[in-house]
This record gives structure tokens, sequence and C-alpha cells, in this order.
């Protein structure tokens, strides 16, 4: 093995005070964790140790100037008890775009998918065996220099915690047409998964909340004119018995779960559209009685259901959960292959 995991690690586990059957998304964390630091060109001394604190530098560079990036992955138990995971080198590939946009160095395929490994089979304890839950990954880059000045840090730690999770919202959700802020442009680092836009997003998300939504629908910055996302997930609209989502741009984050939803649904016989839907679209199919669904998608979302889009002064309500034939059929059968229950056709299961 690469990695070199010391005995009091294997020691001393928190599990006992895991509930499974009663868990908060992202306030349990697993008892170890992975760090990898690059230093002089190169990524060096890969190691696991236990879940805990890191010392930083008041100057630390990326407290000052974000360069900040995070993934987000989940891992899930078959009918034997064997641990799988669901696309990870998608991550990884999508974690080196957010790299490289944020002037950041790639990580190596070997540090993050053999540490993952050893990761995951040394807190395999931790992977929920409840049916909704899973264990949430959060692979992360941030720099390290020790500098007051802009300029792309020399230095960078990689690190790779989990966490026991069950649904990350509650309910139906209402949402929100954004007619102000704008999360990304054209040109700016929107499809990046950089700490930043998720940070610039949270005043905008928290004047919605205050007027009764849970999240926002980002529009384009040019005229909000155009859906784009929805800050912790891809957004889908079934138009008229056909699955419609804005196409992956540059100022849309490349889901893979979006990705993983498209995929099933055409597999499954439905038309699938990747086109640009407008505000205006919307309202229209919603008064034809053809807006039939809406959701988002998200790795810790999963298949988020939307119950009402607000615009403009205006409630659309959509119709009842369980009268919605295509993400309750697409939801169910992703649910299968991430489990091992249905063929793993697309090479998307990574058994560990
Ligand atoms: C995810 O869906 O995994 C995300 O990273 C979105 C959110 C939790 C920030």
């Amino acid at each position: 093995d690469m990695l070199t995991i010391p005995a009091q690690c294997v020691e001393n586990s928190r599990i006992a005070e895991l509930d499974y059957n009663n868990i908060e998304f992202g306030k349990i964390f697993s008892d170890h964790m992975l760090v990898a630091d690059y230093k002089e060109g190169k990524w060096e001394n890969p190691h696991i140790r236990p879940y805990g604190n890191m010392s930083l530098s008041p100057a630390t560079s990326s407290l000052h100037y974000g360069q900040s990036i995070f993934e987000g992955m989940k891992a899930y138990r078959d009918a034997n008890g064997d641990i799988l995971l669901f696309r990870p080198l998608d991550n990884f590939h999508r974690l080196n775009k957010s790299a490289e946009r944020m002037c950041m160095p790639a990580l190596t395929e070997d540090i993050f998918m053999q540490g993952l490994e050893q990761l995951l089979r040394l807190d395999a304890a931790w992977v929920p065996p409840t049916a909704g839950c899973a264990l949430y990954i959060r692979p992360f880059m941030f720099a390290t220099d020790e500098f007051i000045g802009v300029r792309p840090s020399s230095s960078y730690r990689f690190a790779i915690f989990t966490c026991p999770v069950g649904a990350y919202y509650g309910q139906p959700l209402r949402v929100a047409i954004e007619p102000h802020y704008v999360r990304s442009v054209e040109g700016g680092a929107g499809y990046a998964k950089a700490a930043g836009n998720y940070g610039a997003a949270l005043y905008p998300a928290r004047q919605m909340q205050e007027r009764g939504y849970h999240q926002l629908i980002w529009t384009d910055a040019k005229e909000h004119k155009y859906i784009e996302e929805s800050g912790t997930m891809n957004l889908m609209f079934v138009l008229d018995g056909k699955l419609v989502t804005p196409p992956v741009s540059t100022t849309i984050l490349a889901g893979i779960t979006r990705d993983s939803v498209l995929q099933v649904a055409r597999d499954l016989g439905y038309t699938v559209e990747e086109r640009k839907v407008s505000v205006d679209e919307l309202e229209e199919a919603h008064k034809a009685g053809k807006l039939q669904e809406a959701f988002g998608t998200g790795t810790a979302a999963t298949i988020a259901q939307i119950a009402t889009i607000h615009h403009n002064g205006l409630d659309m309500d959509l119709p009842a959960i369980e009268d919605r034939k295509i993400s309750n059929h697409v939801a169910a059968e992703l649910d299968k292959i991430k489990t091992g229950q249905a063929p793993d056709t697309h090479h998307w299961v990574h058994r560990i």
C-alpha cells in the first residue's frame, strides 16, 4: 500500500456514537481522513490519520484569496455489505478541472483513488447500511502558502474526510427564481467547484429564505432570462412529457448526478433535451398544465423534488410528488445501480 496507517488509527473508534436511524447531514465525521501536501512542484507524504483539526498560519493564502476547491461523492452498500463508490473518477477529473481554473496543481490519480480506497476500507463501518443513507465523501484542496500578496500559492493541501448522511433536503422544496443577483457569468469560474462560488451565493439565498423559500434558482447574468442551476443542485423539468435541462456551460457546474440522471432517463426510453430553458417557457408551460415535474440533482441532494417555483409575485404549484413518473422512475433506477441491485452498464460503480 502507498499509505501507511499508524496503529493508533485503528483504535478508539467513535462509531458507537452514531445512530444510523437519526443522521443529521454533515455533522458527524468518520474516524479518519486522508491528507497529502504539495510542495516544490510535487505531491508528497499522502497519509491517513485520525479526523481532527489542522493547524494553519493566519496568513494561509486560501483564507485570504480563495484558492479553495472541493468535491462531493458518495459510497453505498450492496446487499452483501460490500462498499460501492459511485463514479469516483468523474469526481477526480472534475477536481482537476476546478484546480486548473483556480491556478492550483492537478492531483494525481493514485493519491485520489488509492487514498480513497484505503480510507474507506479503514472506515468501512461508517458506510450506513440503511436505505436512503450513504457515506458522503468530501475531497478538497486549498492553498497553504504563508504569504500576504495576491499570487498563486506554491504549496497546497489535499484532504478527504467522510460523513455518514441521510437526506440533504427533508421535504419537497419551495424555490424562487432570482431576478437580481447572479451566481456566475460567462468567462467566470461558475463551472468550478470553488469555495467562493458557494460563499457568494449565501446572501441572495438567505434573502429568499427570509421570504419563505428553501433555495433560489439562478438565471443567466445577462438577461435573467434563462434558468441556470440552483447552487447546490442542477435543475431539471418535465415539460410535456420530455425531460429538459439547461446544457452545462462555463456558468453551470457539470453535475455528476445530472449526467447520471440524463443517461438513466435515456436508457429507460424517455426523451431528454439538453437546451436552454427560459423563465417564460416555464410560466407558459405551467399555465397550459404542461410543467409536470421539477427537481434538483446533486450528490448531496440526490434527486430533490420541487413543490413550488416562485417568480414575479406568482407561486407556481406543481403536481403531487407521487404523480411524477419520470423523476420517480429514474430516481429508483439510479438508486438500484448505486447499490448493486441493477446492472452497471456504464461502469459507474467502483467496488472497494
Ligand atoms: C454536493 O452535492 O455534494 C455538493 O457539493 C453541494 C453542496 C453540499 C455544497
